[in-house]
Formats: C-alpha cells, sequence, structure tokens
C-alpha cells in the first residue's frame, strides 16, 4: 500500500488539518503550496502536533512544468487531496478569468500528471455551493445541480465534470469529490487555524475578530428569510471532523473499497443553524459579548442549505462528531493565540 500522500494546498486552511490527521493516520504528506493564501509557518504548527514535517514544495501547480518535475520526483504517491484553489466568492465575480485560469488550470496539470504518472487516486475539494439554493432540505447529493451565481461556484462545478469525464477516459483512474457545507473552528492545540488575509466574508472569522476588538460589530445579513428567526440557515461543521473525512476517502480508495470510480459525498453535521444561533452559541461557549446589528441581505445568499448525510455515514463509516459550542470555542482559542490574547 502507497504511504505518501499529495495534499496540493496543504498549508491552507482546511488542507493544513487534514495533513494532521493523515499523519497521526501514520501517512506521509508531501504538499504543494504556492503560498498565495497562506503562510510557511504553518509549517511548525503541524510539526509541533505531530511530531513530524510534512514535505514541503512551494510552487503554482497552473505551472504544468513544475507539475510534472514534481511526478518525475515523487514517484510514490498513493493518493492526491487536491486543496489548492482561489476561494473568495465576491473576489471572483470581479475576478472572474484569474479564478477560472487558477482553478481549472491547476486542476487540469495535476490530472495529466495523474494520467502520465499512473497515480489514480484522486479526493477533491468540492462545495455545496453547487446546489444552489435546494429545492428541498435536507439536501442529498442527487440534489440538482443549480446554475452557479459565482464564478467561484462555477469552478467548482466544472471541476467536478472535468473529473468525472477525464476518470471514463481513463479507467485505473478514480476519485471522490466531498462536497463541504460550511467549514469552522480551528485545531484543539491552537497551533493551527483560519487566516483570512484583510476582512473576513465569512462568518466565524468575522464573529472572532469582532470579539477580540478587531471590527467593531458584526453585520447580520439580513432577518427577512423564511426561516424561524428570520436569519440564514447553514451546516456548520468543524474542520477537524471535515479533514477526518478526508482520511477515510483515502483509505476507502487505497483499499479498493470505492463503489464507482467517481463518488460524490455531502460533508455537514445534518443540522442547520440560523446566523443568530451561531451568535448566541458564539457567546455562550466563550462568555464574551459580541456586538451585531441586523443590515439588509447580502447579494447572492442562500436562505437555507444544510446536509443529508446519509451517504456519508453510511458509505464512509463518517460523521461529525464535535458540538458547535466546542467548534466555536476552538475557533476563539485559535483567534485568542494569533492576537496574543489571553
Ligand atoms: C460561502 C460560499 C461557499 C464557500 C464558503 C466558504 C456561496 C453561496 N457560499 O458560504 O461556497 O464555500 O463561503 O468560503 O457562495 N453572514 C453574516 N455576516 C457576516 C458574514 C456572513 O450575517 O459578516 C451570514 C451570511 O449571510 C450567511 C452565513 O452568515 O447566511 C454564512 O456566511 P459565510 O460564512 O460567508 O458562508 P456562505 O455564504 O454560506
Amino acid at each position: 500500500m502507497h504511504k505518501l500522500i499529495l495534499v496540493t494546498g496543504g498549508t491552507g486552511y482546511i488542507g493544513s488539518h487534514t495533513v494532521v490527521e493523515l499523519m497521526n493516520e501514520g501517512f506521509d504528506v508531501v504538499i504543494i503550496d504556492n503560498l498565495s493564501n497562506s503562510e510557511k509557518s504553518v509549517l511548525d504548527g503541524i510539526a509541533k502536533i505531530t511530531g513530524r514535517r510534512p514535505y514541503f514544495e512551494q510552487f503554482d501547480l497552473c505551472d504544468k512544468e513544475r507539475v510534472h518535475n514534481f511526478f518525475k520526483i515523487y514517484r510514490k504517491v498513493g493518493a492526491i487531496i487536491h486543496f489548492a484553489a482561489y476561494k473568495a466568492v465576491g473576489e471572483s465575480v470581479e475576478k472572474p478569468l484569474m479564478y477560472y485560469q487558477n482553478n481549472l488550470i491547476s486542476l487540469m496539470n495535476l490530472l495529466q500528471g495523474m494520467v502520465d504518472f499512473n497515480v489514480h487516486n484522486l479526493v477533491f475539494s468540492s462545495s455545496c455551493t453547487v446546489y444552489g439554493e435546494p429545492d428541498e432540505l435536507p439536501v442529498t447529493e442527487k440534489a440538482p445541480i443549480k446554475l452557479s451565481t459565482s464564478p467561484y461556484g462555477n469552478t467548482k462545478q466544472i471541476a467536478e465534470e472535468i473529473i468525472s469525464d477525464t476518470i471514463k477516459a481513463h479507467e485505473l483512474l478514480k476519485a471522490i469529490a466531498l462536497r463541504y457545507f460550511n467549514p469552522i473552528g480551528a485545531h484543539p492545540s491552537a497551533l493551527i487555524g483560519e487566516l483570512p488575509i484583510g476582512v473576513p466574508n465569512n462568518l466565524v472569522p468575522f464573529i472572532t475578530q469582532t470579539a477580540s476588538g478587531i471590527r467593531d460589530e458584526l453585520k447580520v445579513f439580513g432577518n427577512d428569510y423564511n426561516t424561524h428567526d428570520g436569519t440564514a440557515i447553514r451546516d456548520y461543521i468543524n474542520v477537524v471532523d471535515l479533514a477526518k473525512a478526508h482520511v477515510v476517502s483515502v483509505k476507502r480508495m487505497l483499499a479498493e473499497k470505492t463503489k464507482s470510480n467517481f463518488e460524490i459525498f455531502n460533508l455537514g453535521t445534518g443540522k442547520g443553524s440560523s446566523v443568530l444561533e451561531i451568535v448566541n452559541s458564539f457567546k455562550k461557549a466563550t462568555g464574551r459579548d459580541l456586538n451585531y446589528k441586523i443590515v439588509g441581505r447580502r447579494e447572492g445568499d442562500t436562505e437555507a442549505v444544510y446536509a443529508d448525510t446519509k451517504l456519508a455515514n453510511e458509505e464512509l463509516g463518517w460523521k461529525a462528531e464535535i458540538s458547535l459550542e466546542d467548534t466555536l470555542k476552538s475557533a476563539w482559542e485559535w483567534e485568542k493565540n494569533i492576537r496574543n490574547l489571553k
């Protein structure tokens, strides 16, 4: 059994937590990351937690020659987990070509490397954004793919199609696409976590930065949704739980237990929380007060999305285990650590 796993984007938020879980399970890891949205010091955090350092290669996956040379050197890659991508929804609307170029060329270079060098297993980082505003809740993997509201979301849809077509053409290739709901929280050691650059777009980083005094107040985008308290509902999943699903997926592929050459799983908790519920859970979990104000809806937001997790529960034998409160607490511990707060 090959034990070396390539993790692209391995110094990023979900990538770094996945590297830790892989190493905890005895895998060797090589990271490719261009550090466009992460820092090399993340490797120190990983080493502190696991007692080992992953191999690290800093380059851009859009550089086809570098990708080719990588596979020439690392001959024993057993599986690839592909996280490296741009992920800011708003930015993707302003710079669509940058998103299509980066997210799709890198994927195609990687797939070409897999074909040329006989690497057969790919785990792909997809998103619940492919479901848009779902017609039925909880949303299953069979729900129709909706026209994307952003180039970012579209890159995830197109990426799944590129993978699917490539796999059809090369019978030895296999892939698992994991559709994440809303990943939040940080490693319980508070040694790795999310490092948003500038003003965070996502809810939980904005909350922790407000609690630490960097932001004056949280703006709650809309309280006129058709939900129990009027605020929008999402399925918030702990990043360590999420990371573990990647390890399970890799093991499933290496053990040749997949039921088809391209499998797709939702990764969520199955439980929806409103924005105000998150605010209140955060206060309860951390004992911190939080200034917030209700403002208008954010363009492109959906009303309610949460996962049907039955397929992942049954097929992967995986389920989210960490409570929302512990997760929000971990996000706060991480925030305190990077801001040097007591
Ligand atoms: C978005 C993307 C998703 C992407 C994810 C992680 C869409 C539709 N969703 O999810 O594809 O994977 O980010 O990057 O493109 N909120 C506030 N105030 C804030 C920030 C957020 O009220 O300051 C609310 C939002 O309106 C939403 C909820 O909190 O209802 C979660 O927002 P966010 O964390 O940005 O995630 P999504 O928009 O669900």
